[in-house]
């Protein structure tokens, strides 16, 4: 049986929303990779872009999923490319199940500009193609990490963690 449930996808695709609720409803402790990343570096994850660079910011990111990917019984919220790095991902498949959240560049595009400009590679508003182009190259590693797959799309926030649930129930790693 897994302890902890890990939440993946691209930016905008929900993550960290439900894994407020999730931690709630499943009685987890709800951990946020890129809270955490912020508060250790004391600089916002866009200030760690400006300042240090993508990659400081992937080191980081992969110390902090190693030491999280230790715990037990969290939900953990993780940042949108922590899947790129095989190392994270098998960290966290040693006692996660791991759901990947999915959204079309369309929702995408509407969610991160209502989200603001914190997000330093979709800086300057990308276009609608400009995202499916990031998304489809991520893919591929989204597809192969996860346990789980839910298009959040056209779900709300409640029918979204309904059907989290709902999948969960149905993972044989799930302790129900
Ligand atoms: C990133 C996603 C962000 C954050 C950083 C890089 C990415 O997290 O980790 O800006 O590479 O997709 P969210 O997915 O929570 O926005």
């Amino acid at each position: 049986m897994k302890t902890n449930i890990a939440l993946i996808g691209f930016m905008g695709a929900g993550k960290s929303a439900a894994g407020k609720i999730l931690a709630e409803k499943l009685n987890k402790t709800l951990v946020d990779t890129d809270s955490i990343i912020e508060s250790q570096s004391r600089k916002s994850i866009a200030q760690i872009f400006s300042e240090d660079g993508e990659s400081t910011f992937r080191k980081i990111e992969s110390e902090v999923i190693k030491k999280v990917a230790a715990g037990k019984n969290q939900v953990i919220a993780c940042g949108g490319g922590a899947v790129l790095n095989t190392d994270n991902v098998n960290n966290l498949k040693r006692d996660s199940i791991i759901i990947w959240l999915t959204a079309s560049p369309e929702v995408i595009e509407r969610r991160t500009t209502l989200d603001g400009e914190g997000r330093p590679l979709l800086k300057g508003k990308k276009t609608v193609d400009e995202i499916k182009c990031l998304l489809q190259s991520r893919e591929p590693y989204y597809e192969s990490a996860a346990d789980i797959k839910i298009d959040t799309s056209e779900l709300n926030l409640n029918s979204l963690i309904e059907q989290i649930i709902c999948r969960l129930k149905e993972n044989a790693d799930f302790n129900k």
